[in-house]
C-alpha cells in the first residue's frame, strides 16, 4: 500500500471545546503520523479559497463563517493509505450517520460543527497541503 499524505483540519467547534488532544489521539491510534501542524485563524478570503469547490452549494456562506469563527489546527498526516484512513477515522460528514468510535460520532455537534476536515483524494490532498503549508514546514 502507498504511503500518502493528507490534509486534516481540526475545526473551530473542537478548538473551542479544548478537545484537540482527544482528536489527535484518535488520528495517531489509527496509525497516522502528524508531520506538520499549526494553529491558525483563517481570514474570510482564505476560507473562501480553500472551499472554492463548494461555492455554489447552499451552505457555502455558513461554512466560511463557521471556519473563520475561531482558531483551527491544520495538520499534514502521513501513513499507508492516509487519505482513506483519515476519512474512515473521521466518520460521515453528518455525525448522525457516523459510525461508532469515529471522531465525528464521538465529538461532532452537527453537520456544520463537525470537528474535522480531511482531504477526499490524494490529488486534492496535495493541492490543499500546498494552500496551507510551505514545503519546509513538512517534517517527515
Ligand atoms: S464531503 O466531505 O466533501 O464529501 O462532504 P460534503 O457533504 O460534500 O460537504 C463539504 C463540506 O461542507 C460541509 N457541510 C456543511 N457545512 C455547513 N452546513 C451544512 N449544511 C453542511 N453540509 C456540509 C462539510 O462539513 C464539508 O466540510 P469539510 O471541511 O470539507 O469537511
Amino acid at each position: 500500500m502507498a504511503i500518502e499524505r493528507t490534509l486534516s483540519i481540526i475545526k473551530p467547534d473542537a478548538t473551542a471545546r479544548n478537545i484537540t488532544g482527544k482528536i489527535i489521539a484518535k488520528l495517531e491510534e489509527a496509525g497516522l503520523r502528524i508531520i506538520a501542524q499549526k494553529r491558525i485563524r483563517w481570514s474570510k478570503a482564505e476560507a473562501e479559497a480553500f472551499y472554492a469547490v463548494h461555492r455554489e452549494r447552499p451552505f457555502f456562506n455558513d461554512l466560511v463563517a463557521f471556519m473563520t469563527s475561531g482558531p483551527i489546527v491544520v495538520q499534514v498526516l502521513e501513513g499507508e493509505n492516509a487519505v482513506a484512513k483519515n476519512r474512515e477515522v473521521m466518520g460521515a460528514t453528518n455525525p448522525a450517520n457516523a459510525a461508532p468510535g469515529t471522531i465525528r460520532r464521538e465529538f461532532a455537534e452537527n453537520i456544520e460543527r463537525n470537528s474535522v476536515h480531511g482531504s477526499d483524494s490524494a490529488e486534492n490532498a496535495a493541492a490543499e497541503i500546498a494552500q496551507v503549508f510551505k514545503p519546509e514546514e513538512l517534517v517527515g
